[in-house]
Parts: structure tokens; sequence; C-alpha cells
């Protein structure tokens, strides 16, 4: 039997997956990671050795459920959080804990990137303005607050090029996750060499960069005694979780749209041609497909809305969970489906780590708007549920307005798996959420590009076109549409009004 392995370094976990030659899912094993760190308010931090224990255990994992031999997996593809800034040695020893995706401590950083380069310096060269989640400024504030670390400083990765260094000894990056940098040239695909030389950035520093479907190297004879892969397995490129979530999801011709529901929120679409929101406000990166781009919005907040509402409301629903032998999450959407749509006027602003589409404001904080004495938890979890949906919505409202032509949305990602959240999405963008056979998402397209980089396939397209099948459609509801074409404008108002204020909270 032939197998192909994805593996996916997320925020919450790390997910191996093995794929047999149709594409079929033939086993998928997740070890959880470490709590991120959050020392300060607007900060988040994860171990890079984590990942790594993660990655080898959920490998190792995933050859047990399935009984692979080692011999059968023909090739490695990966995914992972973007952005999140990983700093090695001379020894390759991790310098300091990664500054991950979410982490929003770099407004200063941001600012002098702007006032040094100049913002359209910035524009021209990366195709975005650069935000507080990005690589860059969290490098700069490493310069500005820890230079003794900064000084040892000899590689930065991100955070599955630190696995693929982990597993291979190689140093290299993909196209669609080295875009979320702000030191990448996304119209040329190469590092923005002007602009790193600007900013006083040491090149050498920054691995090479390949198209997702290439081979970076091959897996190391160490490892291979660790994980059980066979030496000299092939590992490609692969691609940023969202790029790869969209392979997975089949994202990779326009006119398709997906929405991803993981810690993070997405809207992604398929570019064939280099497209910009003059705003800013949604991302345009390169795609995990040769020549070919992507636009995406992103929601900070989306199943850390509901992850947070878990760990800190929800207690009560993680012990019925364990005694039901269910996930605690399908517990809190049996609660939440008892509210009515529109949860009575209570609104769920999800800007628990600040926002980035379509507000790119890091200081936005979250919380509740309406509650009254008549609200129970039911509502509580619903309009946590309805908020993230709505911010969805602001993204797919922009990424539509760039030509996308939205008739169906493809979703995945953990908060899809509720069909009560898939019946709301459905019902607040006013168009079919479909579902796919395969649900894996980012684990999933790596797995894919790890195919064409094998070659089983001859293209990400041909990939997609023949393991991928849509499972399942559902409609909006028109009664909860009409309410949330009613409650929808009054969410978008409430940012507005509250701007100002979040400012004076972060102190
Ligand atoms: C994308 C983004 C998140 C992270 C974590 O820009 O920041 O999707 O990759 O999943």
């Amino acid at each position: 039997m032939k197998y192909w392995l994805g593996l996916d370094v997320g925020t919450g976990g790390s997910r191996a997956l093995l794929v047999d030659e149709n594409g079929r899912v033939a086993g998928g094993v997740t070890e959880p990671h470490d709590e991120m760190q959050m020392p300060k308010p607007l900060w988040a931090e994860q171990r890079p050795e984590d990942w790594w224990r993660a990655s080898q255990q959920a490998i190792r994992g995933v050859l047990r459920e399935t009984e692979a031999a080692a011999d059968d997996v023909e090739a490695i593809g990966l995914s992972g959080q973007m952005h999140g800034l990983i700093l090695l040695d001379k020894n390759h020893d991790v310098l300091r804990p990664a500054i991950i995706w979410c982490d929003q401590r770099c407004q200063d950083q941001v600012d002098w990137i702007n006032s040094t380069a100049g913002t359209d310096m910035v524009l021209e060269q990366t195709a975005n303005p650069v935000l507080t989640g990005f690589t860059a400024p969290k490098l700069i504030w490493v310069r500005d607050h820890d230079p003794s670390s900064y000084e040892r400083v000899r590689r930065v990765l991100l955070p599955k090029d630190y696995i693929r260094f982990r597993l291979t000894g190689e140093f290299a990056g993909d196209v669609s996750d080295a875009s979320g940098t702000a030191l990448f040239d996304v119209v040329q695909r190469r590092w923005a060499d002007p602009l790193i030389e600007k900013l006083g950035i040491d090149r050498s520093i920054l691995p090479r960069v390949v198209e997702s479907r290439e081979v970076t190297g091959t897996v190391s004879k160490i490892v291979s005694e660790h994980t059980g892969l066979r030496a000299g397995t092939p590992v490609v490129g692969g691609a940023g979780d969202q790029a790869a979530s969209a392979v997975g999801n089949g994202i990779v011709e326009t006119g398709l749209v997906s929405a991803t529901i993981g810690t993070s929120g997405v809207i992604f679409s398929h570019l064939d041609k280099v497209a910009y929101d003059p705003a800013g406000r949604v991302h345009t990166f390169c795609h995990a497909v040769p020549g070919k781009w992507h636009v995406m919005g992103v929601t900070q907040g989306a199943g850390l809305s509901l992850q947070w509402f878990r760990n800190q409301l929800g207690r009560d629903a993680v012990v019925e969970a364990e005694r039901r032998d269910v996930d605690p999450y399908e517990i809190l959407a049996e609660e939440a489906a008892q509210a009515p749509a529109g949860s009575e006027g209570l609104y769920w602003l999800p800007y628990l780590m600040g926002e980035r589409s379509p507000h790119l404001d890091a200081h936005a904080r979250g919380g509740w708007i309406g509650l009254t004495a008549r609200h129970t938890r039911s509502h509580l979890i619903r309009s946590v549920i309805e908020g993230v949906s709505y911010s969805l919505k602001d993204c797919l409202d922009i990424v539509a307005s760039l030509g996308a032509g939205v008739k169906i949305v493809r979703a995945s990602g953990g908060g899809a798996r509720s069909e009560l959240w898939r019946r709301i999405l459905a019902s607040v963008f006013g168009v079919p959420i479909a579902t796919l056979e395969s649900q894996e998402g980012s684990a999933y397209g790596a797995a894919l590009l790890g195919m064409v980089g094998s070659g089983r396939f001859g293209s990400v397209s041909e990939a997609c076109r023949t393991a991928i099948q849509e499972c399942e459609r559902i409609e909006p509801d028109l009664d909860w549409r009409s309410r949330y074409d009613a409650d929808y404008p009054i969410f978008q108002r409430l940012y507005p009004a509250l701007k100002d204020r979040f400012p004076e909270m972060s102190g």
C-alpha cells in the first residue's frame, strides 16, 4: 500500500494524516500542544520544541493506527500556523519562545517599519500593509527588546519550517507561508531584498523559498529512528495552514470560496491574477498553486471564542462530555440550539486577540453587548457562534468585492464540524455551505501537495479534482436569515462605536 503523509503544525496541536493513492484518508492522529502562553496582554507564545515533540508523536501515532510500514510513505507535505517567529542560534538551538500569529505586541514596530520604509514601499514590495501579527515586526521587536537574543540569531523560520528543519536538517520555506512575513515580494514570489535591506535585517538569516510542491529535502536517519519514517522520504515545500487548507478544500480555481473555522477563522478565495483590497483589510498572498495567488480575510478569535467560553465558563460541559463520551463542543452546540436566532439582541464581539479583517486593530477587545437579565447561558453560547459568523461575513463581503463571485462556500475546520454552526453560517452569509468528504483541511491539503511533489498527480488542480468531493450542503434557513439580515448591520455598528475606547482599556 502507498501512502502520503500530511503534517499540520497548528496552534492547539499537530496533526499527522495518511492518505492513500486516491487521496482517501487512511488515518489521522492529533497530539495537543502545551497551552499557548500569554505572559502579558496581547502576547502569545509557544515553544517550537513542543511542536516537534507533538509532531513526532502524531507521526508515530498515525503509522501505528494505520499499520503503515516505513516504506509505504512516499512523501510528506507540511502545513502550519503562519507568521510565527522562530529564532535559531549558531548551533541551531531555539533562542527564545516563538512569538506566534495571534500575538499583538508589535504596534510600535509596525509604526517604525512604516516610517522607515514608507507605507508605499511596503505595499509595493510585499503587496500588503504590514500588520502586528506578521513576522517582520516580531523580529524587529526582538531587536528592540531582547537584543542579546537578536545578536545570536543565525536563522529565522516559520513554524512548519522549523519542523522541516527537524525532519530533514534543511532550511527552507514556501511561497504561501513566506507571504505572511511582510518581507516577501508576493508578486515576484521571492524575498523582498530592497525592503529587507532598508529594515537592516541580515538577508542570510532567511531560508530559501520554493513553490509548495517542490521537494526541499528528505527525512534524516536519526528522525527515521524516532518516528518510524523511512530515511530518505522526500518532504515537499508545503504551505501556510490557510493555503494548505484551501488545497484540501479544492479552492484552486476562480469562483471557489472557503470558510475555515479553526482557532482563527478565514475566508479564502483563489486568484488567477494579483488583486488587492485598496484598504488592505484582507491579505493578498501567494497560493500553494504555482503562479497563482489568493486573497483571504481573517477573524482572529473564531474557534478561539468558543474555546475561551469552554475553558472559562463551560467546565460543566466538559464534565458532561466526559460522562457521555462526546466532544464538549457538541454539548455546547446542543445548549446553543435552545436559544433563538439572533440570541434575543445579544451580540458577541470576537476580538479576543485584537482583530485583523476588516478592522486591522490590535487594540480591539472582545465582549458581549446587549445582555439583559433574561438571557441564559444558551444565549451566551449562540451569540458567540453568531458573532464569529458576522465577523466572517465582514471578510466574505470584502473578498466578494474583489470579484470572487460567491455562490457557495465550502466550510472546514473544527467549528465547521458543528451542524448548528454551518446552518448559522449559511443563514448569515445567505449562501449554501458545503462540506467535503474529507474535512481534514490543512493536513489533507499538505498531503495532496506531497502527492503532487512526488509525481502521483501532475498538478495541484488534478489532485483536487481527483480527491475532493462535496458530500453535504446546508441551505440558509429563511427565518434565521431574515433575523440575521436585520441584526448584522447592528453588529457592524458596534465596533465603530467602541473603537476609540479600546486603546484606553489597553492601559
Ligand atoms: C493566517 C493566520 C492564521 C494562523 C493560525 O493569516 O494568521 O490562520 O495561520 O491558524
